[in-house]
């Protein structure tokens, strides 16, 4: 039978707006830089997907190298979003990115027009689609001169291939810098996407301030860290988590005693907050009203569905905050 949406799906998820763009985004998106590869099963994407959706996540964040197999997750989410999607195209914001390596030789990476122009009219192909919501540069390019990038993302707006524009993985400077070039363009940047979690707040000295100045959204990505701040680590390393996994990009190594320990004292507060160590993570992000959402991953539609539940309690206190700064600098 064909996947029919939940109807009551808009009730339950906040929206944002992206900087002073006219583009709202659901608080939380999803993902699908692992678990949507030829490496994974179709059936467990599609669950993640459907419950995303059946639960107001309006928007989906893929890049041309997500996989395993490089480009593999733009051609699975590619085959979902015919068999299960169609009628809801309109309901979606579809992101990807390219700036990390994805074919061999010269223009297979980094930031020149022959290398995006390309990339974006193969993530078209895999996806089955005419245009995407955001077009994101995944990383800045030493050696390409900003102007050429920011112009090309320009163009792409201009031939309909993207509506939006973002930029991900700048510094505060950099940020500036090609804030001001699209700006100039007559395209302005809709978001940047940084990684942030409570381990990883570089976006707290400068970058937050650039954005809402220029009114330009942010949306952290691995904002449990890649799944570090959630309870799953603290007896052990589960078989089946990304840890776990040789496609993964979390290693052993980073789960360290000292970590171990940071987790448990967190985790104990989150009880204390009634929340899950997930839930409290993201709860913390949001609670920023400059982050306009939170990109989460997810293995299994249970987590996602244990994620979704930070919306219900985004409050900390002063003294809550103290106790979590203090954890982490324990
Ligand atoms: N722009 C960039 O350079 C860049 C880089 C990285 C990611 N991203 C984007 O950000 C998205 C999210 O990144 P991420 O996957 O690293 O995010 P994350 O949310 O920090 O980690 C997701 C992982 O955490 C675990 N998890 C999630 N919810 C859980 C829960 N409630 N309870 C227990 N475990 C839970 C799962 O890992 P297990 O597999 O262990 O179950 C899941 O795969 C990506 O899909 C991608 O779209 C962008």
């Amino acid at each position: 039978m064909s996947y029919q949406a939940a109807p009551e799906r808009y009730q339950n998820m906040l929206y944002r707006r992206s900087g002073k763009s006219g583009l709202k985004l659901s608080a939380i998106s999803l993902g699908l830089w692992h678990n949507f590869g030829h490496v994974d099963q179709l059936e467990n994407s599609r669950d993640i997907l459907k419950l995303a959706f059946d639960s107001g996540i309006t928007h989906f964040d893929l890049a041309n190298n997500y996989g395993p197999p490089p480009g593999s997750a733009e051609e699975n989410f590619g085959r979902i979003l015919k068999q299960d999607f169609s009628a809801y195209r309109d309901e979606m914001i579809i992101s990807t990115k390219a700036g990390y390596t994805m074919w061999d030789g010269p223009y297979g990476d980094w930031g020149s027009k022959k290398y995006l122009v390309s990339s974006l009219d193969q993530s078209l192909k895999r996806m089955g689609l005419d245009y995407v919501d955001i077009f994101y540069h995944h990383r800045p390019d030493p050696e390409t001169p900003l102007e050429e990038t920011m112009a090309t993302l320009d163009l792409m707006v201009r031939q309909g291939k993207a509506l939006y524009i973002g930029i991900s993985n700048y510094t505060a400077p950099q940020a500036a810098e090609a804030i001001a070039l699209l700006k100039d363009l007559g395209t302005p940047c809709l978001i940047h996407q940084p990684k942030y979690s409570m381990y990883e707040r570089w976006i707290e000295n400068g970058l937050l301030n650039i954005l809402e100045t220029e009114g330009v959204g942010c949306i952290p990505f691995s904002p449990l860290a890649q799944g570090l701040l959630t309870n799953k680590y603290l007896h052990g390393i589960p078989e089946d988590s990304r840890a776990a996994k040789p496609s993964g990009f979390l290693k052993e190594s980073q789960i360290t005693p000292e970590v171990l320990s940071q987790l448990t004292k967190l985790n104990v507060l989150a009880l204390e907050r009634e929340q899950s160590l997930a839930q409290m993570a993201l709860s913390w992000i949001l609670r920023d009203e400059r982050i306009t959402s939170v990109l989460v991953g997810a293995s299994k539609a249970s987590q996602l569905a244990d994620s979704l539940k930070c919306l219900n309690y985004l409050h900390f206190s002063q003294e809550e905050l103290q106790r979590i700064d203090q954890i982490l600098a324990s």
